[in-house]
Parts: C-alpha cells; sequence; structure tokens
C-alpha cells in the first residue's frame, strides 16, 4: 500500500461511506483474485536478426528473427511504427481512420548502417540490423533513437513490453496529459492510469485525471512528439540528459516506456511545434470549437444547496455590475446523487431558472457522472440495465462500485449501442434548461478505502465489438463517455455546438471538449499546478482547460483568491468552483480590495474576449493551444524551456501572473523581440529578463511589438489594440469571428501593420478599409 492510499484509507475510516469503501476494495480485489487472468510463464523476447523487408506504401516491413515492424509514413507527415504486426487501427485516438500513406517514401536498403531507411519529407527512420530504430531530420540531425525493444510473452495473455530511447542531452520532455508537476516534465517516472487522486491535489501527485502517451520532446536538433498508441497500464520514466561541456561526452537524455500489454505502436511526428499541433490534431481530431459564452467567467459550486442561493449569488453579480457566462450545478442538485435527476424540493422549477438566467446571459451546466446508482425503480438504472448497458465481470454479473449515491453500476461506454442509450438521457438534461456538460467521476472512479479506486480490472467491455477487459478499457472509459455525450448533445441539438468538459480523458479527447483541472488543492502550489496542467495538456492537442480559481479544497487568502483569478481570466476555460464546505469563492467575499482586484480582472477577460474567440477559432483549425509555453515561437532558447510561471497567449501576449504568497514584483523571461508591458506602454527588448511590478492590482502581461488584438471597446463591439512593431519592422493579427455558436463558416479578417512617415498604419487583407477603430500603443514610449 503506498502513501496515498492510506491516506485514503484513513480519510475514509470511521466515516460514513468509511465500510461501504471498505467493502468494496475488498470486493474489487476479491473479484479480480478470481477473474484477472493469471500470467503464464514469462519469456523474454528481443527483434532478433534481420531477415529482410519488403516495401509497402509509405514505407514497408522490416522482418526480423522473432517480431516484424512496420513503418508507414503518412500524408501530413507523421510516422507509424508498428511491431509485431500491429496497425494503425482499430484505434481510440485516431479521428477518421488511418491517415493515407504517402507514396512518396519508401523503404530502402542503407548503405551507412547496413539497415534499412525511409525517407521522407519531414523525418528520415533508419532501422538497424537489430531493431534499433532511429528518428533523423532531413539534414540527418538525431532527434531519437530507440533500442530494440523488449517483449515479455506469458501466452495465452498479454505480453508486456518495454522501449528505451535516447534523446538529445539538452531535450526536454512535455505532455504526458495533465501532469501537476510540469509543465516541462522533470525525471521520473510517469504512469499511463487515469486515476483520481482522492481527495486535492499539489505538485507531488501524480497521476491525475488525463493521462496520455503523449511526449512532446524539444531540442535543439528540432521538436518532435510521440504518441504510443496503447490504452493499457504503463509507465514512461524519464531520465534527463547531461552536456558535457563542449567534451564531446554528452549523455544523452533517457525515457523508457512500459505496458503492462497491449500492441507496440506508436507515432512520431516532427517540425516546431506549431506543425506538431497540426500534424497531431489531424491525426487526433481538430479541437471542439467552444460556444462563444464558455469563453466567459463561470461560476461553480459543490454546494449551491437550493435554487434561491443560485439566485443569490447570480444577483450578487449582477448588483456589482460582474460578469457571469454560467453557473454549473453540481451533484448536490441531484435527488440523492442520482445522475438524471433533479432534488425537486431545493430545485423546484430548473427550466424556470435556467430561462431567468438566460435573460441577462448567464446559462446553466450541468454535471453529470457516469456511475447510476443500483436502485430498481430509478429509471436510469431500469432503462440501462433493459438495455444491457453496463459493465459485467467475467462471470456475466453486473459489476457494482461505490459512487456518490451510494452502490453504482457503470455504463460499457466502449460499446456503440450504450453510447447511443446513454446520450439519449441528455434529453432530459436539456428538457431542463442546461446549456452544457460537466463529465465528472469518469476514470472511473469508484470509492475504495485500498487499492486502485475504479473498477476492477477483469471486469468486461465491448470494445467496440472486439471484447476486453477493464485493462485496456480504463484509460479510454472518460474519452468514451464524452463521445457518447457530444453525439448525443449533436443530434438533439443540432443547431448549437455542445459544450462538454470531462475529468478523465485520453488521446484525441479534444475532439468532443475540454477539460479541467479537477480537485486542485487550494494553496500556492495547487495554482502553481493549475498553471502547469493547462500548459501540458495544451501541448497534448487540448487546448481548452482551466482550474478551479481559489482551489476546490479550502478557503483561500484573499490574496490566493485574487491571484488565482488573475491568472485563470488569461486561460481557455474560466471558472471558479469548491468543494462543499470550502468556502465561497464570490469576488464580494474577499474584502473590498480584493472585489476591485478581481472587477479589474474580470473586465480585462471580457475585453479579451474577442481575441480569445478568434484563439478558440485557431485551436479548431490548427490544434495550436490558446496558452502556450514561452518556448513556442523559440524552441531553441533553453532559458525559456524551463519556464513554467509564464506563458504565452496566443501570438500576441506574455502573461507572467503571481504564483508566490506576498510577492508584489515579478521577474519575466523574454523571448526575442520586443515586448510592451500592457500597463505603463515600457517597451524591453527579448531575449532577456526583466523585474516588473507586480502589486496585487495587478498581473503582468506584455504584448509583442507588432502585434493587432481584437479586443472589445466599450460598447462590446470590436476594435483593434495595435502595439506598435519596432521601428523597420512589420507586424500583423487576425479576428476570426462568427455568430457565437452553430455551425456557419466564421469570417476571418487579417490585419497588417508597419510603419509610415513615421506613423504606425493598419491595413486589412483583402479590404480598402480596416472596418474597426484602431487604437495604437507603445509609441508613447
Ligand atoms: C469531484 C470533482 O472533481 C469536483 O469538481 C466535484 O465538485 C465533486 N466531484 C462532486 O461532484
Amino acid at each position: 500500500m503506498d502513501t496515498r492510499d492510506l491516506a485514503r484509507q484513513m480519510r475514509f475510516v470511521g466515516s460514513a461511506g468509511g465500510w461501504r469503501a471498505l467493502w468494496a476494495g475488498w470486493r474489487r480485489y476479491r473479484t479480480d483474485g478470481r477473474d484477472l487472468p493469471r500470467r503464464g510463464a514469462e519469456r523474454a523476447r528481443v527483434p532478433g536478426v534481420a531477415l529482410g523487408a519488403e516495401p509497402a506504401p509509405g514505407g514497408g516491413v522490416v522482418r526480423f528473427a522473432r517480431s516484424a515492424l512496420r513503418i508507414r509514413v503518412a500524408m501530413g507527415g507523421a510516422v507509424f511504427c508498428g511491431w509485431d504486426g500491429a496497425e494503425p487501427e482499430p484505434s481510440y485516438a485516431l479521428a477518421g481512420g488511418c491517415p493515407e500513406a504517402d507514396e512518396r517514401a519508401v523503404l530502402e536498403p542503407d548503405l551507412k548502417t547496413d539497415g534499412w531507411r525511409v525517407v521522407s519529407e519531414r523525418i528520415t527512420v533508419v532501422v538497424s540490423r537489430h531493431g534499433g530504430v532511429e528518428f533523423r531530420t532531413p539534414g540527418g540531425v538525431l532527434l531519437r533513437a530507440e533500442s530494440p525493444p523488449r517483449w515479455w510473452d506469458a501466452p495465452p495473455g498479454p505480453a508486456r513490453w518495454v522501449q528505451r530511447s535516447r534523446t538529445p542531452a539538452d531535450a526536454e520532455v512535455f505532455g504526458l496529459g495533465g501532469r501537476a508537476a510540469g509543465p516541462r516534465l522533470p525525471q521520473g517516472a510517469y504512469r499511463l492510469w487515469n486515476t483520481d487522486p482522492g481527495g486535492a491535489f499539489g505538485p507531488g501527485d501524480d497521476p491525475l485525471y488525463v493521462t496520455m502517451p503523449v511526449q512532446l520532446v524539444v531540442a535543439d536538433a528540432g521538436c518532435h512528439l510521440v504518441f504510443h498508441d496503447n490504452t493499457w497500464d504503463g509507465r514512461v520514466t524519464l531520465s534527463a540528459g547531461v552536456e558535457g561541456a563542449g567534451s564531446g561526452h554528452d549523455r544523452p537524455g533517457g525515457c523508457e516506456v512500459r505496458f503492462e500489454g497491449g500492441p507496440l505502436r506508436y507515432w512520431v511526428m516532427t517540425g516546431p511545434p506549431g506543425r506538431v499541433l497540426r500534424t497531431w490534431t489531424a491525426l487526433t481530431g481538430r479541437p471542439a470549437l467552444p460556444p462563444r459564452w464558455a469563453l466567459g467567467y463561470q461560476h461553480a459550486r459543490w454546494g449551491f444547496g437550493s435554487e434561491r442561493e443560485v439566485r443569490r449569488v447570480v444577483a450578487g453579480y449582477r448588483e456589482r455590475g460582474l460578469p457571469l457566462s454560467a453557473v454549473h450545478l453540481d451533484i448536490d442538485h441531484l435527488e440523492g446523487h442520482r445522475v438524471f435527476t433533479v432534488d425537486e424540493r431545493a430545485f423546484p422549477d430548473l427550466p424556470g431558472l435556467a430561462r431567468e438566467l438566460g435573460e441577462h446571459g448567464t446559462r446553466l451546466v450541468s454535471i453529470v457522472d457516469p456511475a447510476v446508482k443500483a436502485e430498481p425503480g430509478l429509471a436510469a438504472y431500469d432503462s440501462g440495465t433493459a438495455a444491457d448497458a453496463f459493465v459485467r465481470d467475467a462471470r456475466g454479473r453486473v459489476v457494482r462500485g461505490v459512487v456518490w449515491p451510494g452502490e453504482a453500476v457503470f455504463p460499457d461506454f466502449t460499446d456503440p449501442r450504450v453510447r447511443r442509450w446513454w446520450g439519449g438521457w441528455y434529453a432530459e438534461r436539456l428538457e431542463r434548461g442546461f446549456a452544457g456538460v460537466w463529465h465528472d467521476m469518469n476514470e472511473p472512479t469508484s470509492f475504495a478505502a485500498f487499492g486502485d479506486p475504479s473498477l476492477p480490472r477483469s471486469a468486461r467491455h465491448a470494445m467496440e465489438g472486439r471484447g476486453g477487459d477493464h485493462r485496456e478499457a480504463h484509460n479510454v472509459y472518460g474519452l468514451a463517455m464524452a463521445r457518447a455525450g457530444f453525439e448525443a448533445l449533436r443530434e438533439l441539438r443540432p443547431e448549437q455546438r455542445p459544450f462538454l468538459f470531462s475529468r478523465a480523458g485520453w488521446a484525441g479527447m479534444q475532439r468532443y471538449g475540454g477539460t479541467w483541472s479537477g480537485d486542485v488543492a487550494t494553496g500556492w502550489p495547487g495554482l502553481r499546478a493549475s498553471l502547469s496542467l493547462v500548459l501540458g495538456l495544451g501541448l497534448c492537442g487540448v487546448p481548452y482547460s482551466g482550474p478551479d480559481v481559489g482551489g476546490f479544497s479550502a478557503l483561500p487568502s484573499p490574496e490566493l483568491y485574487v491571484r488565482w483569478l488573475q491568472l485563470a481570466a488569461y486561460l481557455p476555460f474560466f471558472r471558479t468552483h469548491s468543494a462543499i464546505g470550502a468556502g465561497p469563492r464570490e469576488p464580494w467575499e474577499f474584502g473590498e480590495r480584493a472585489l476591485e482586484c478581481a472587477r479589474a480582472a474580470l473586465a480585462e477577460r471580457e475585453r479579451l474576449r474577442p481575441y480569445l474567440y478568434t484563439l478558440a477559432h485557431v485551436a479548431h483549425r490548427t490544434g495550436a493551444p490558446y496558452a502556450r509555453p514561452l518556448w513556442w515561437h523559440d524552441p531553441r532558447d533553453r532559458a525559456l524551456r524551463g519556464v513554467g510561471d509564464a506563458f504565452l497567449l496566443g501570438d500576441a501576449l506574455l502573461v507572467a501572473p503571481v504564483l508566490e504568497q506576498g510577492a508584489t514584483r515579478r521577474a519575466v523571461r523574454l523571448p526575442r523581440g520586443r515586448w510592451y508591458d500592457t500597463v505603463t506602454g515600457v517597451a524591453y527588448e527579448g531575449p532577456g529578463q526583466v523585474l516588473l511590478d507586480a502589486p496585487l492590482e495587478r498581473i503582468v502581461v506584455l504584448a509583442r511589438a507588432g502585434a493587432v488584438l481584437p479586443v472589445a471597446g466599450a460598447d462590446s463591439a470590436v476594435e483593434l489594440e495595435v502595439w506598435a512593431p519596432a521601428v523597420g519592422r512589420t507586424g500583423g493579427g487576425v479576428l476570426i469571428d462568427d455568430a457565437g455558436d452553430g455551425w456557419q463558416e466564421p469570417v476571418t479578417a487579417r490585419f497588417a501593420t508597419r510603419w509610415h512617415d513615421g506613423a504606425v498604419v493598419v491595413e486589412r487583407e483583402g479590404e480598402q478599409e480596416v472596418g474597426f477603430p484602431v487604437r495604437v500603443r507603445g509609441v508613447e514610449s
């Protein structure tokens, strides 16, 4: 039992659900003890010597004595490698199946190494005679070198396997889903198993709710993304490289990927970060475009308790002139925590409440947990039972767990039939007046006083008809639930874009919506972890996310609350949320000074909405996250790679939040070029470091010289904020806009700016007139 298990057990003992959780842990343990296939005697295997190779579209197959490797370059430049006969499909990650092969890429003998190689436009793959694989840039620079893999066969069960790689000594790794310790991942082991940490988490907690075998590796030699398309339990161990200070004795960075089963197949894509994300989201799906209102500020709380309290909070925002885009109702609005019900005493007229809030532009969002209370007479349970929708064990009995409503059963979202059945229930949410859904507890979590707080590993799943067990299904449970919800909302309300975010997920989850931090601990470390999560997820292709402002678990100090709100005002998903009993999060609950700080942060968010909405469209078109690490345009700037406390919002802004208690100044590392302090207008030249004032009233935000940002003017109409380019230089920006919802093609306006006759001029591509009021900044300095 690890310390986390122990902590969980301590929390449960003596609590109301304590005995139930103990029983549930025991029940899961017993089920697996009985049903989990025993591993036979293991035999280690390596590929052995190469016997020959044959070409195939986009590459070919190299045959070894004890395995084979298929290489297939896809249109768009991603390279697929599959050992032991693994093909790209079936896959939960791929969006539209496997992309077509790039016929220009061919497998040919490599005279230098006596092996084979596949040369493609962006990457050269070299395969050695013993199964080592190298990925090189077209110029021949090494990006990644893999040793021959090793399997442990244990028929009739799946083989475990390990693959060890070397990366350049200066390489840094980002990604692996939502990790609290990033965004640059320190050396150490990272488990690939979606996990509810059971209570609030901080930077030291790992794994969390969204794990993904996706690594973005950044080195002087170039960037690459490697994705191991395997949903099983795994572990990635990173060891840092060491540079030999010019002695020529660099020690490369190391990466070991281990899986407990499942195919050894992976994709590699290279290029600058923007191109890598474009290729990655072409493969796994472009991020869903949220409706415009989802970029506004949102207030959630576990424990509103009644419609009256919701009205009180909403009125508090309105009376103070503070914007509020949505209110999220947690499980306390349900009848005894049962999904697809409402506590009619406390919430007698939800449709009425939704209408009333809607008149002032505030939407209602509903929590949806996958677990259905095992209670005959409960409509969702009865209809799920009739539809044979719930996960069964190896002996055919419906698996039970314990979640908020008590004894519960779990829909098998890996079954298309079950996804449709479940999706039908979203009609109930829409009829209640909800505008969007918040998927929770879908790792899936089943409370247990010890061991893994999830379903038994032996539980059976349809796996789209192939059949499999929870070892394979666990990590895609949340992803498949998101698919069910997204497809249902599209069908039930075809004229609107679904608003959906999910606590758990996997590679490709961006197709259906976003995610959030989960139960991030109130405290300064939690604030830092929030940013790490958002940046890391963005580099895995999931751009829409954000933290629980103020932290989930306790009452923040006014200072912490303000700093959290200031940061989150620049993150895509801007929502406050808190646990039951963790105190209020209304901006007026922290004193007059905090209220004024919050007012400024909320107003600035509103002002930036056209820019944020443009970034939402950019993410949807290209996969580029709204919030990007500082090295996004300068991956070779090593100092920037280590920066975890600042980020770029789109191309135009650099945001440097205060993440330390008591701090009133911020050291900011600047990427190259000129940057303006947006408050003082003072210009600074990067690369380099500056120290800027950051009293509680302000968060440091710098604008890139030459940036043209669409912002909301006084009457909410779009105007352009233009930051003067350095003399002799040019700049530009883009505005993408649409009706705010629906599916009509957006309008794109591109702007360029330059100096002309001693003045900054702005022009719009293809038009005589700019068409928007222009405000030039930065000329005063
Ligand atoms: C866990 C979620 O992470 C949290 O946001 C929510 O408030 C609770 N479940 C209760 O539904």
